[in-house]
């Protein structure tokens, strides 16, 4: 089948042809019929992960079970599903503590499965290298949804829209009339800015370095927008009686952003980092502004999210018209289009490319 794979780390990524073995005991194939680009993508092509290569890319995503292994019992052929980048073993002490998002069999970048047409072991991101025609994953990475709910829109559920929500609703817990603060307009932080104004938060403010990003910020609820530079927090305080606001989502991954996140945020605020960022940039912060700001910094890993329990979830929100994602999906491509997406995404242009392989 053919696969969009990154053979070093800086290579742009190519359609390859490659080699899956079928399901084995307790697996599904997936053909998969939307999936986005995200940039934890990106953040594989670039180096910033230095994920093992060559690298099968791609994990947000959705399409039709077509077969299973043995001892498959949660879905059968035929099944419409969302793939979960991080299917929790539901038997360690996280899991058993009901904080899935943190299992111990969870958090590798990618893995080994199947090979290229030459032979050579491949490797695919986060258990799913979803950027190709077919999958082959645990049951335990598919979650069934119904059949009417739109691919596209599926495949956004299971990373954009689970993280940016989740962050919102999970692990910030946004009440109706906070203040939150969303830096980093791609799909995960536009998703988080719609999430924040459904949960009745006000102002939301959408920060972002590209001006092109305020239509899109605007669309997704946002109540103000800023372009991110040295006034920045001084126009997150102007809004916020002074104080800076309740919650400042890190929507990007770089020490920068979570610096201004930081900032951003009220005395006794919260600061939650979104983003995934490489391993040696280091975030910087005053000892006595820690202690005086009386802040807390979190991280949202999937959101704090069930994905087993939160995607049905979404899906049901978005057929009974509560949750409308239109606004995230800026451009559609094939397998061949994918990489051209990949360079959008360097220059922050758009929201979510989506690929239908
Ligand atoms: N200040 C403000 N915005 C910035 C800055 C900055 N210094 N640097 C980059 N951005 C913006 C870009 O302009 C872009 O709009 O951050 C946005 C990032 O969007 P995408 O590249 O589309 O990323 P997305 O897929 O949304 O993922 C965001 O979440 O899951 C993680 O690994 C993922 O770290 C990534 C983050
Ligand atoms: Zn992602």
């Amino acid at each position: 089948m053919r696969a969009l794979v990154v053979r070093a780390a800086g290579e742009p990524p190519r359609v390859t042809d490659v080699e899956l073995p079928g399901p084995a005991e307790s697996e599904v194939r997936v053909g998969v019929r939307a999936a986005g680009v995200c940039h934890s993508d990106l953040s594989m092509v670039d180096g910033t992960l230095a994920p093992p290569y060559p690298l099968v890319l791609g994990h947000e995503a959705a399409g039709i079970v077509v077969e299973v292994g043995g001892g498959v019992s949660r879905t059968a052929v035929g099944d419409h599903v969302v793939l979960n980048w991080a299917p929790p073993c539901r038997r360690c002490w996280f899991c058993q503590r009901a904080e899935p998002w943190l299992c111990a069999s969870t958090g590798t970048p990618a893995s080994p499965r199947g090979r290229t047409a030459d032979g050579e072991p491949l490797h695919v991101t986060l258990g799913l290298g979803a950027l190709a025609e077919e999958v082959v994953v645990p049951q335990s990475a598919v979650v069934p949804v119904p059949a009417e709910l739109p691919f596209e829109t599926a495949a956004l559920l299971g990373c954009a829209v689970l993280t940016g929500s989740g962050a919102i609703r999970r692990t910030a817990a946004v009440a109706s009339g906070d203040s939150v603060a969303v830096i980093g307009l791609g799909g995960v932080g536009l998703a988080a800015v719609y999430a924040a104004r459904a949960a009745g938060a006000d102002p939301v403010i959408a920060v972002d370095l590209s001006p092109a990003k305020r239509e899109l910020a605007h669309a997704a609820g946002a109540t103000a927008f800023l372009v991110s530079d040295s006034s920045t927090v001084r126009a997150v305080r102007a809004q916020t009686g002074g104080r800076g606001v309740d919650h400042a989502l890190e929507c990007v991954g770089r020490s920068a952003t979570i610096g201004l996140a930081w900032r951003a945020a009220r005395r006794g605020g919260q600061v939650v980092v979104v983003g995934m960022g490489a391993k040696d940039d280091i975030v910087g912060l005053g000892a006595l502004d820690v202690f005086h700001s009386a802040r807390t910094l979190r991280s949202s890993v999937y959101g704090s999210s069930d994905p087993d329990r939160d995607l049905p979830e979404l899906a049901a929100d978005v057929l009974a018209g509560v949750l409308d994602l239109g606004f995230l999906v800026s451009d559609r491509t094939t397998l061949d289009g994918a990489a051209a997406a990949f360079d959008r995404m360097a220059r922050g242009e758009g929201a979510r490319t989506l690929v239908c392989p």
